[in-house]
């Protein structure tokens, strides 16, 4: 059945969009378009056409149903459809409402009028996946809304509500009541005026674009230096404001095609594409029956039983706080309060909604309170014995069917279930800190959590705004198991050669958000020094981190203590170089018995990454996680892995698997190697021999 139904309103033609969920512009749909407009054009009693949207959107833009499919580029292409209509003899009028995004607002801009219900949403948001809108956005939209509006829509890629462009000529009218009733109204009204305008035709003559391309070019080189898209955005623009329009399309046409091939482009839509398939199950169908969660409670008002409540108390869901002390109840609450009152100081949000947040918040030291809770997450402290009790505790006082969450980073989520006599409700919530900040939830689902619980936190993590990522059981789950590997690749490459902010400006200027040292820095160093000592403990014989534990000793937790890897200035954050850490650094080779050499920056970055990827081919293999993508998510979401790379598998993808073996086996060869360390997961292995990826 054709997705563009055809009907007649008197003289006009209605051609209505119709496939869901957003009239993805696919294959049928735009033959369908074709089909109307030739339709309407052939019956002598039509006068004029209106194209509308079914559902809840006029267009969302390329169907992705179809990406990197033959038929995104089968005819009619986006190309032929806006074509047909800027060449219909009769006017097209589009009518628009909710959603207006990408291919849609490039077709709506090549028909010959344009009517809007207020609030619909207008985006060119290619930028996004590393493209810019390849069919005539970039010539028409600076045509009808200026040059600087057009850039900062095509820049951003952000939505604007028709309502702030109605004074522009992307819109002839702005339809308050029914919007086929108006549009339908507004075709009748033009049908016989002659010549139909073309938004092509408007000569875009603006005295302050030179001016503010300048600048747009300058804040593009400064925030998005990585990026190749956005400045082909400000250039498309510029080609706009200055050449023929046919010049344009054909220039803007080659760009698309140019950024389509780019790095950063593939990475996007990897991310994109990998951001829809972590909320996918294998064997946890979408319609699996889900549990309300209206209520919830955390036990613990630390540093992530705080950030956690905020999570619930942001989604308009209560959340009742339970701790031991009344003490500790208080300076958690207070904490919470100073975060929204932060919050509400920049603006983002009112201070009534600190007050109706705050509000959502019950404080307790009793259990009987939290009893009819839906969902309780815990976060005290972690430690085996008192996660115990607190389960223990649970399981008697929760009412029945209520999930049973617990926020651990390292204890076995199985062991926890069994101090229940619930395991099926029993799940790992692993936010990361500032858990109100972060967008990283890993679950964490145990040999027998319940399909509907695992469902259930699933559809939670997305009302809580996070990207959900499931992960088997497992010491460090995904994200922490994989970046013990590369932490200690980087204290490796000091004993070897390097120094902290050596390791740390390769890792950044590869596109890491903050290079290791700095972020231990800023996390404590005392955590890892913890985990360490408990290591020893159980294993006497294995070797110990001389550097980072000579740091620790003297107290160097970070920026806390004012200083760590690096030195602070007093009430400063800049990690400043420190020539303690640097004796520390040769003193712990000297006493290692390594001869230290100069060490490259590409040597720092494919050690660091090349320790995610050989271990995150054994999480794949182990199944601890359902897919490569899954993982990548964890490192864009939670580590501060770039975007641009699309996540450590992807970036071993784009280096070609047989590449990234072969420098693993150099890397076995040096000196003071860990053999072992460096043999390529079976995995791994297998996948560069056959010549196949990951992703
Ligand atoms: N801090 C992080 O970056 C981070 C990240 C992810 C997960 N986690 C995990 O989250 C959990 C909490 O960590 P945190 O950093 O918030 O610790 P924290 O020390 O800041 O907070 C723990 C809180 O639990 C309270 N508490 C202790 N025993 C309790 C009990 N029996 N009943 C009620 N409250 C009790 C303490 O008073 C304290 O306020 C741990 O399991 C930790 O591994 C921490």
């Amino acid at each position: 059945m054709s997705q563009a139904h055809y009907t007649t309103r008197g003289a006009v033609a209605v051609i209505t969009l119709d496939n869901p969920p957003v009239n993805g512009l696919g294959y049928e749909l735009r033959s369908g378009i074709v089909a109307g407009l030739d339709r309407a054009a052939a019956d002598p009693a039509v006068k004029a056409i209106v194209l509308v949207g079914a559902g809840k959107a006029f267009s969302g833009g390329a169907d992705i149903k179809e990406f990197n499919s033959p038929r995104a580029l089968a005819e009619p292409t986006l190309h032929t459809v806006i074509r047909a209509a800027e060449q219909s003899p009769k006017p097209v009028v589009v009518a628009i409402h909710a959603v207006c995004m990408g291919g849609g607002l490039e077709l709506a801009l090549g028909c010959h009028y344009r009517v809007a219900s207020p609030g619909a949403q207008m985006a060119l948001p290619e930028v996004k996946l590393g493209l810019l809108p390849g069919a005539g956005g970039t010539q028409r939209l600076p045509r009808v809304v200026g040059v600087e509006t057009a850039v900062n829509m095509i820049v951003s890629g952000t939505p604007v509500p028709s309502e702030k462009l109605a004074g522009t000529k992307l819109f002839d009218a702005i339809i308050e009541g029914d919007l086929l009733d108006g549009a339908v109204a507004f075709a009748t009204k033009v049908a016989d005026v002659r010549p139909l305008p073309l938004v092509r035709n408007i000569a875009l003559v603006d005295p302050r674009a030179p001016g503010f391309l300048a600048v747009a070019r300058n804040t593009v080189a400064a925030i998005a230096k990585d990026y190749p898209a956005p400045r082909k955005c400000v250039d498309a623009v510029e080609v706009a404001a200055t050449r023929p329009f046919e010049e344009g399309l054909a220039w803007e046409r080659d760009a698309f095609l140019a950024l389509i091939q780019t790095p950063e482009s593939r990475a996007l839509r990897h991310a994109f594409f990998a951001e829809r398939a972590a909320s996918k199950i294998p064997d946890v169908p979408e319609d699996t029956p889900t549990r309300p969660v209206r209520s919830a409670a955390v036990i613990g008002a630390g540093t992530m039983g705080g950030g956690i409540a905020m999570n619930f108390a942001n989604a308009g869901i209560p959340v009742t706080m339970l701790e031991v002390k009344q003490e500790a109840l208080d300076k958690g609450l207070a904490v919470i309060r100073k975060n929204y009152e932060g919050s509400a100081k920049k603006g983002k949000i009112t201070a009534a909604q600190v007050e109706e947040r705050m509000a959502l918040l019950r404080p307790t030291m009793d259990y009987a309170a939290l009893g009819q809770a839906d969902i309780v997450v815990e976060a005290v402290f972690e430690d085996m014995a008192v996660k115990e009790k607190v389960f223990r505790k649970l399981d008697e006082v929760m009412k029945p069917g209520a999930i049973l969450a617990t926020n651990t980073s390292t204890l076995d989520v199985d062991r926890i279930a069994s101090f229940t006599r619930r395991p099926q409700d029993v799940i790992g919530t692993h936010f990361f800190s500032p858990a109100n900040v972060m967008k990283l939830l890993e679950i964490v689902r145990g040999k027998q959590t319940g399909k509907d619980v695992l469902a259930t936190v699933m559809g939670l993590s997305k009302k809580l705004k996070k990207t959900g990522v499931v992960s088997g059981v497992c010491d460090g789950f995904i994200g922490n198991r994989m970046l013990h590997g590369y932490l200690n690749q980087c204290l490796s490459l000091l004993a070897e050669g390097a120094l902290p902010q050596q390791v740390d400006r390769a890792l950044e200027k590869w596109g890491f958000v903050m290079g290791p040292f700095r972020v231990s820095d800023l996390a404590g160093n005392d955590i890892g020094w913890y985990i360490r000592k408990r290591h020893y403990a159980e294993h006497p014989d294995e070797p110990r981190q001389i550097i980072a534990d000579k740091v620790c000793e003297l107290g160097r937790f970070g920026q806390k203590t004012g200083s760590g890897w690096y030195r602070y200035e007093a009430g400063k954050r800049d990690a400043l170089p420190d020539p303690v850490v640097e004796e520390i650094v040769l003193a712990g080779s000297k006493e290692m018995g390594i001869a230290r050499r100069k060490i490259g920056n590409d040597e720092i970055v494919e050690r660091c990454v090349y320790a995610l990827v050989n271990e995150g081919a054994r999480i794949l293999e182990e199944g601890i996680a359902a897919r490569a993508s899954d993982i990548d998510m964890v490192y864009l979401t939670g580590y501060g892995f770039p975007v641009y790379r699309g996540g450590p598998m992807r970036s071993a993808d784009e280096a070609g698997l047989f590449n990234v073996v072969r420098s693993m086996a150099r890397y076995a060869a040096l000196p003071h190697a860990d053999r072992e360390f460096w043999k390529p997961a079976p995995l791994l292995a297998r996948l560069a021999a056959e010549g196949k990826s990951f992703t």
